[in-house]
């Protein structure tokens, strides 16, 4: 099948093209920008991570490290935290329980008013319990005291907030599906079309297209499998890579074609 050349096209055309592919490219930075600062806010931290996009797909569920540890079949307190009072447990667990950093800010070292005189804070019990090798430069517990430090509020919040996230609903999820499988195929095939249209070598043409194509079914199949299994939040992230990379390919190497590409030979008839 022989295809024409943009190169051929008339000049008129060639900007239109041109506008063309920038509208696109426009349209899916602007998507990337979105991603990023929406599904990038879901765990509490900046940008867009790993964690943000499971738990969009699949959810997360994630107890603190130092919940953990305070577990009652924990190993950590059957080794380091034996002699550890249930009260003082109790305390650091409803603690660990306010979601709400400011919350969890605030009650670190303060009491209520009312609060008996011997009453303990949260980093009352960690300074006794924990610190001895909880922090830089403790003597004992084989040099914790520098990767997981709790001697100060900073540092105890590294290890103090669980993360719970809820996966966006079916129906959400429908909704995105339909709108983005039915429209973002639409402008993939234009991209595709402007590589065709070029004279670069078949393999790369067609490679590339294949790309697009592929990384964009592994992209919306895996929005959907991670619900399953969050594994497949690799198959997601690692489609929507592979998708973008082929589209923006697509794009420039139709344009850098179109414009600066050798013409093409007169018809041999
Ligand atoms: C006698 C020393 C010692 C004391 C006391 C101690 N720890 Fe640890 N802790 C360690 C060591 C060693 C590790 C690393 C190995 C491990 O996790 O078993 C550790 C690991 C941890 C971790 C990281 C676990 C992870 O997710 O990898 C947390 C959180 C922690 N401790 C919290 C605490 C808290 C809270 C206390 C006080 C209630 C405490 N530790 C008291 C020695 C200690």
């Amino acid at each position: 099948m022989k295809l024409v050349r943009l190169r051929d096209f008339s000049f008129e055309l060639r900007i239109a093209v041109s506008c063309l592919a920038l509208v696109i490219g426009g349209g899916y930075t602007a998507s990337l920008y979105f991603m990023s600062h929406h599904v990038g806010r879901k765990d509490g931290q900046e940008g867009l991570t790993v964690l943000d996009v499971e738990g969009t797909y699949h959810g997360v569920n994630r107890p603190a490290r130092l919940l953990v540890v305070l577990e009652d079949d924990s190993q950590h307190r059957k080794d380091y935290v034996k002699g550890m009072p249930t009260e003082e447990v109790e305390l650091l667990r409803s603690w660990l329980k306010l979601t709400e950093p400011s919350a969890l800010q605030e009650q670190y070292d303060e009491l209520p008013e009312d609060a008996p005189e011997e009453a303990l804070a949260p980093a009352d019990v960690i300074d006794e319990r924990c610190t001895r090798c909880h922090s830089p430069g403790a003597k004992e517990g084989d040099g914790i005291g520098a990767t997981v430090p709790l001697h100060n509020l900073p540092a105890v919040e590294k290890v103090a907030y669980s993360k719970k996230l809820d996966p966006i609903s079916v129906d959400i999820l429908a909704q995105s599906t339909h709108a983005h499988a039915l429209s973002i195929p639409v402008f993939t095939l234009i991209a595709a079309g402007m590589l065709l249209m070029t004279a670069w070598p078949r393999w790369f043409r067609h490679g590339v297209v294949m790309l697009c194509f592929l990384g964009l079914l592994a992209d919306f199949a895996g929005m959907w499998l991670a619900r399953l299994n969050p594994g497949f939040v690799w198959l997601l992230l690692g489609g929507g890579a592979v998708y973008g990379a082929a589209l923006v390919t697509a794009l420039l190497a139709g344009l850098v074609d179109m414009w600066f590409g050798r013409p093409s030979p007169p018809p041999s008839t």
